[in-house]
């Protein structure tokens, strides 16, 4: 289908909704696979980005969103309600407006990013600041949908996932065949679970020979599928993925068993180079998050497990305007000049 019509328009055979079901999207899908030349110089694989940030909130959330309150509208519900380190709360914000449902989102009090505070604001969501992790949000969460007249839309919804696997359709799609390794930061781990489901279903359908080796990276102070055990107080820059507790952990685990791939984890400091790589040397701004899976994909080429000549794809899940305060804060002093052309050029070195 030509432009953006919605996921569930592009895969209608892939995502069922229930008959007569008023579709709600907002044009999500359908994002860059954009080649990455420096990376594929430094890595000799050839590196692509799916660049998730052109989503219509500015993340790859929108994929299940659309789905999840599509369903949520079909089954009458009024009010819906997340828990989330602020993606899913932007995304179901937006969708829920779209949609005439009341949108509640439970958040870690002070740990979300400005970006994503801000959508939530202006969608109108009923934002409720919970002392207590993005874990503690979603226990919070699931026992409110459990016992109160209110749809969850987080990935423990399973139509979520449906939606998120669109995106390794789409690389499918345009690549014309599966990638080699796929490249993923992971949180509360629904996407790698997604992305695994969506390249499985593609090869047993027979439109693509084989699937990629999933390689799922987190965050160094928020690990635990490196680690192999819950997390208690998780703690990273990239707050996107401040999850100690992932709720679907067995996916995750059987997307690295059943494709062969792995998990590890990157520092702040690693996340952070990655993040200003992608800016400054690919022209891709993105959330620290998302960062995580290039800094992943450097550390494995560093290391030996990533085969050259591979064909590599790296999610980066959200955009770079979701967290103005950490591209802001190392930000030289702006220079201030009269209103003044050979000011401009002196500034400029020019002559
Ligand atoms: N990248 C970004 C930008 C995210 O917002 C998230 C998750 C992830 C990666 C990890 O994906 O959880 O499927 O493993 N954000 C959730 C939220 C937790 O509440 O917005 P995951």
């Amino acid at each position: 289908l030509p432009g953006r019509p919605g996921i569930i328009a592009a895969y209608p055979n892939r995502i069922p909704v229930p008959d007569g079901a008023k579709v709600i999207t907002l044009g999500e899908g359908n994002t860059p696979l954009l080649p990455a030349p420096h990376l594929s110089e430094l890595t000799g694989c050839t590196v692509y980005l799916k660049v998730e940030g052109a989503n219509p909130t500015g993340s790859f959330k929108d994929r299940g969103m659309t789905v999840a309150m599509t369903h949520a509208l079909a089954q009458g519900l009024e009010a819906v309600i997340c828990a989330s380190t602020g993606n899913t709360s932007a995304s179901a914000a937006a969708y829920a407006t779209r949609a005439g449902l009341t949108c509640a989102v439970l958040v870690p009090r002070g740990k979300i990013a400005l970006g994503k505070m801000a959508q939530a604001v202006v969608h109108g969501a009923r934002i409720l600041q919970i002392d207590g992790n993005f874990d503690d949000c979603l226990e919070l969460a699931q026992k409110t949908a459990a016992e109160f007249p209110v749809g969850l839309v987080n990935s423990v919804n399973p139509v979520r996932l449906i939606g998120q696997k669109s995106a390794a359709w789409e690389i499918c799609d345009v690549l014309g065949r599966a990638p080699d390794i796929h490249c993923l930061p992971v949180g509360n781990a629904g996407n790698i679970t997604a992305y695994w489901r969506g390249y499985s279903e593609y090869a047993a359908d027979g439109l693509v020979e084989g699937t990629p080796k999933m390689f799922g990276f987190q965050a160094a102070g928020s690990a635990p599928l490196v680690r192999g055990e819950p997390v208690s107080n998780p703690d990273t820059i990239a707050t996107a993925i401040r999850v100690g507790n992932p709720a679907s952990w067995a996916g995750a685990v059987a997307a690295r068993d059943e494709s062969g791939g792995l998990f590890d984890a990157a520092t702040d400091e690693q996340i952070l180079a990655a993040y200003r790589l992608l800016a400054v040397r690919e022209g891709v701004f993105v959330e620290p998050s998302s960062a995580t899976s290039v800094a992943g994909l450097l550390i494995t080429h560093a290391d030996g497990r990533l085969p050259a000549g591979s064909v590599v794809v790296c999610t980066v899940t959200g955009h770079g305007l979701k967290d103005p305060d950490t591209a802001l804060s190392t930000m030289p002093e702006v220079e201030a000049i009269p209103v003044d052309a050979s000011a401009v050029a002196t500034a400029l070195d020019l002559r």
